[in-house]
């Protein structure tokens, strides 16, 4: 059985939260090829100031030495970023020491275990400046909306739907909680559940016809490990496609007419998804955002990765980009910081509103009775 392991963290980044420098990814790299001889294969590729690391190979999910790698390469590049004086140098690495897995610790984590198809195609997505729940819309969208995948409709296996595995992201207590929901009998359910993204995101889904996995996402909440904010839960997924999965096309389709997301400046601000192209001169720039979406699509070969193919590089999406960009920008100029141009006071991601409202308490004049006038 194969596995793929897709952990990433933000280190620090040049100017504000945009990108590493080539140096702190060479750092990463280096460790990964220098102690990742067990590994089938590895990849590394970056989105805004996020560094993602896609690893193959036979340990299983969780597996401790493929988490302690990740996280060994991620201190590794924190020691260039922190002498190269990088903003945030390693802001998502939250403990002192690595125990066990990744998870609790602040790098976000999805992986995938399956018997490798023949021909395995894959899709794998980063996001940046945004949160798990960001994906909602998309992943509904390719593996629940027949109006948009066809498969669903032409295809039998696809046809017999998926199950979602759904985490409450504000579940901790205890610990974490999910629920399998199954389309397209619980559709209505599972649509009831995303609507919320920052509460509810999607984890897994896998095919009813067959059982095996299809698409994973990573759904780690950052202020649950920190107890306060220290960036957003910029999120990955790694997706299956192909044959009795959605094809990359139904994968991306969504991408076109993208969700507006939480994220943007000071993660408290609504923005769209912003699909980006392979060359890493898209940068969160305006209002630190959009936010950003990169896809790469690979075979897997044996655990081996075939050369990266990166699909929002096709001129097709240029269009998206212009008009993205351009609703954006609508969008800022019309609400400012009013209504739905920041989000909702609990989401907000600094304290200073609160405080405002604190520090007006008492200047508020209680009035006995309503000012109603007198007949
Ligand atoms: C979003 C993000 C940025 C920062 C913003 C202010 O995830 O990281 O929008 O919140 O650039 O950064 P500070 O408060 O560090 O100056
Ligand atoms: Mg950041
Ligand atoms: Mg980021």
């Amino acid at each position: 059985m194969q596995t793929l392991s897709l952990i990433k963290a933000d280190i620090g980044s040049v100017a504000g939260h945009w990108r590493p420098t080539t140096e702190v990814v060479a750092a990463v790299t280096d460790t990964l090829e220098d102690q990742g001889g067990f590994l089938d294969d590895t990849f590394v590729f970056t989105v805004g100031d996020d560094i993602d690391v896609l690893m193959s190979h036979r340990e299983g999910e969780n597996a401790e030495p493929v988490h302690e790698l990740a996280w060994d390469a991620f201190l590794a590049g924190t020691d260039i970023a922190q002498e190269q004086g990088l903003y945030g140098a390693g802001q998502d690495l939250l403990e002192d020491s690595f125990a066990g897995n990744v998870k609790g610790l602040g790098p976000g984590v999805c992986e995938l275990h399956f018997e490798e198809r023949q021909a395995e195609p894959i899709l794998v997505l980063g996001a940046d400046k945004t949160e798990p729940g960001a994906f909602n819309q998309p992943f509904y969208t390719t593996y629940a909306d027949a109006r948009y995948t066809s498969g669903l409709l032409l295809k039998d296996t696809i046809h017999k739907g998926f199950t979602f595995e759904v985490m409450d992201l504000e579940h901790t207590d205890p610990g974490e909680r999910t629920i399998h929901l199954d389309v397209p009998e619980d559709i209505w359910r599972l649509a009831a559940l995303l609507m919320e993204p920052h509460r509810f995101g999607i984890k897994k889904i896998r095919s009813r016809a067959t059982g095996s996995q299809a698409a994973a996402i990573s759904t780690q909440k950052l202020r649950h490990v920190a107890g306060e904010y220290v960036g957003k839960d910029d999120p990955v997924a790694i997706v299956r496609t192909q044959s009795n999965f959605p094809s990359p096309g139904e994968v991306l389709q969504p991408y076109a007419t993208p969700p507006m997301v939480a994220g943007a400046m000071r993660g408290s601000h609504h923005a769209p998804l912003y699909p980006i192209t392979s060359d890493g001169g898209e940068i969160p720039s305006y209002f630190d955002g959009p936010a950003l979406v990169k896809a790469v699509g690979m075979i897997v070969n044996d655990g081996q990765f075939s050369e990266p193919v990166y699909p929002f590089d096709g001129s097709f999406w240029d269009a998206v980009r212009s008009d993205v960009s351009r609703e954006f920008r609508e969008f800022r100029e019309r609400q400012g910081v009013f209504g739905p141009g920041t989000l909702e006071a609990s989401e907000l991601e600094y304290g200073g509103w609160t405080d405002i409202l604190d520090d007006l308490e008492e200047r508020w004049e209680e009035r006995s009775s309503p000012e109603i006038p007198a007949e």
